[in-house]
C-alpha cells in the first residue's frame, strides 16, 4: 500500500489535454472532428528560427548550459524589452525555463505554504489553481466578468487581500477569456499594491504580443515602486509558435532570482542548448513571422464572433488579445459541461467548457481560433445547427 502525499490530490489537471483525447478517440471511429480545444499556434516557427537550432546542434552544442540559460540569449530577452517596450532588465533577472508554465510553479513553491493566500484569475489557466493547491496556500479566486471585457477589476483585487496573502497572479491579454487589463486598471492595481508590500506579483505575459483592434499590452514591469516584487512570466510559445520546443522564461527581481535558480537546478537543470540558440534568432531575426500570425487571428477572430453572434442563445465579446473566443451560452439553457460534450459527440467540434478554467467560467466555452478560416467556417456551421437543436432546460434562471 502506497501512502501518496496529501498534495498529491490537489493537482488540477488541463481540461483541453481531456477534450483532446476524447477528440482523438472519436476520430480513430472515424468520425471529423474540428479541433478549436487545445490553445497553440497553427502555425510553423520562422525558418530560420530551425535553422539556427539545427546549426545549434551540428556545433557541437549538446551539453548541459547555465542553470539559468545562456548569457547570450538573457542579453537578448533583456534586449528586446529595452527595444520593443523601453523597459530595462538586466540580463542577470531573466531565468530560461523549458516552458513559461514552469515559472507559475516556481512563484508558487517560492510563495505559497500551508496558512498562506495565493490569489488568482477566475476563470484562468487552470495551473494557476492546481499549482496554488499543491503548495498547500489556499486558492482565493477573483472574478474576470464579461461586463469588465474580462479584464480584472483593480478594486475588487486589492480588496481580496488579507494579511495571509503571500502572491497575486495576473494574466494579461488572458486565456481563456482574451480579456486585455487596460492600463487605468493596471495603474490602479499598481498604486493599491503599494499599500501591501509584502504581496509579491506573478504577470504571466506569454500573450503580450498577440493583441488587436489597438489593445495595448500594458507590463507590470513598469512600475517602478513594486520592482522588487514582480516575476513576468513571457516566452517563445505562443509568439513565435514553438510550443513543443519548451522555451520560456522568467524576469525576477534581483533578491529573487538565486531562489528561482535554486529550484531549477534541483529539478530540470537547464533549457536543451539548441532550443536556447533558436530563441536568441527568434529574438533577433525578422519579426514579420508574428505580425503575419496575429494578422491571420485576427482575420479568423473577426469571423469566429461574428460567426458566434450570429447564432441566436449566443453571445460573443470580441477579445483582444490570445487566441480564443469565450461566448456566453447561458442562453442554450445548458452548462458548459453539458455544451462541450454536446458539440463534440454530436457536432464534432472541440471546444473546452468555460467552467474547467474555474467557477465564474461556467456559462461559457473557450474556443481557440488558431486553426484554418475553412476549419472555423466549417465549425460556425456545425455550432449554428447543433445550438437549434438543443432543449432549453435551463439550468440558470
Ligand atoms: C496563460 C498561459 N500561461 C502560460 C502558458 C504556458 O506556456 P508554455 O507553453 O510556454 O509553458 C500558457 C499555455 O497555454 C497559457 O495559456
Amino acid at each position: 500500500m502506497l501512502e501518496f502525499a496529501d498534495r498529491m490530490s490537489r493537482l488540477g489537471t488541463d481540461s483541453a489535454f481531456d477534450v483532446l483525447s476524447r477528440a482523438k478517440a472519436l476520430e480513430a471511429q472515424g468520425r471529423s472532428i474540428i479541433h478549436l480545444g487545445i490553445g497553440q499556434p497553427d502555425f510553423p516557427p520562422p525558418d530560420h528560427v530551425i535553422e539556427a537550432a539545427i546549426k545549434a546542434m551540428r556545433d557541437g552544442h549538446h551539453g548541459y548550459t547555465p542553470s539559468l540559460g545562456i548569457l547570450p540569449l538573457r542579453e537578448a530577452v533583456a534586449a528586446d524589452y529595452l527595444g520593443r517596450q523601453k523597459l530595462k532588465v538586466s540580463p542577470d533577472q531573466i531565468q530560461i525555463v523549458p516552458g513559461g508554465k514552469v515559472i507559475i510553479l516556481f512563484a508558487c513553491l517560492m510563495f505559497g505554504e500551508e496558512g498562506g493566500e495565493i490569489l488568482y484569475p477566475n476563470p484562468g489557466f487552470f495551473t494557476y489553481e492546481s499549482a496554488i493547491a499543491f503548495t498547500g496556500a489556499d486558492p482565493i479566486p477573483y472574478p474576470l466578468l464579461q461586463k469588465n471585457a474580462f479584464a480584472f477589476d483593480a478594486d475588487d483585487v486589492l480588496s481580496r487581500i488579507t494579511p495571509k496573502t503571500r502572491l497575486l497572479i495576473l494574466n494579461s491579454p488572458a486565456n481563456p477569456t482574451g480579456g486585455v487589463a487596460p492600463r487605468l486598471q493596471m495603474d490602479r492595481l499598481a498604486k493599491g499594491l503599494e499599500k501591501f508590500p509584502k504581496v509579491a506579483v506573478l504577470s504571466d505575459e506569454i500573450y503580450g504580443r498577440i493583441l488587436y483592434d489597438g489593445h495595448e499590452h500594458v507590463s507590470m514591469l513598469r512600475y517602478d515602486s513594486l520592482c522588487d516584487r514582480v516575476i513576468v512570466l513571457d516566452g517563445w510559445s505562443k509568439t513565435y509558435a514553438m510550443t513543443g520546443w519548451r522555451l520560456g522564461f522568467g524576469i525576477w527581481p534581483k533578491a529573487l532570482v538565486h531562489k528561482a535558480d535554486g529550484i531549477a537546478i534541483n529539478c530540470h537543470s537547464c533549457v536543451n542548448a539548441p532550443a536556447q540558440y533558436a530563441g536568441i534568432a527568434a529574438l533577433e531575426g525578422p519579426q514579420d513571422s508574428v505580425t503575419h500570425m496575429v494578422a491571420e487571428f485576427d482575420k479568423r477572430r473577426r469571423a469566429i464572433v461574428a460567426g458566434i453572434n450570429a447564432i441566436p442563445d449566443l453571445k460573443c465579446l470580441a477579445p483582444g488579445g490570445a487566441f480564443y473566443a469565450f461566448p456566453n451560452i447561458t442562453g442554450t439553457g445548458l452548462s458548459s459541461k453539458e455544451m462541450e460534450s454536446k458539440l463534440l459527440n454530436e457536432a464534432g467540434i472541440a471546444a473546452v467548457s468555460g467552467a474547467s478554467f474555474g467557477k465564474y467560467g461556467e456559462g461559457y466555452l473557450r474556443f481557440s481560433y488558431a486553426n484554418s478560416m475553412e476549419n472555423i467556417e466549417e465549425a460556425l456551421r456545425r455550432l449554428a445547427e447543433c445550438v437549434s437543436t438543443s432543449p432549453k432546460k435551463s439550468i440558470f434562471a
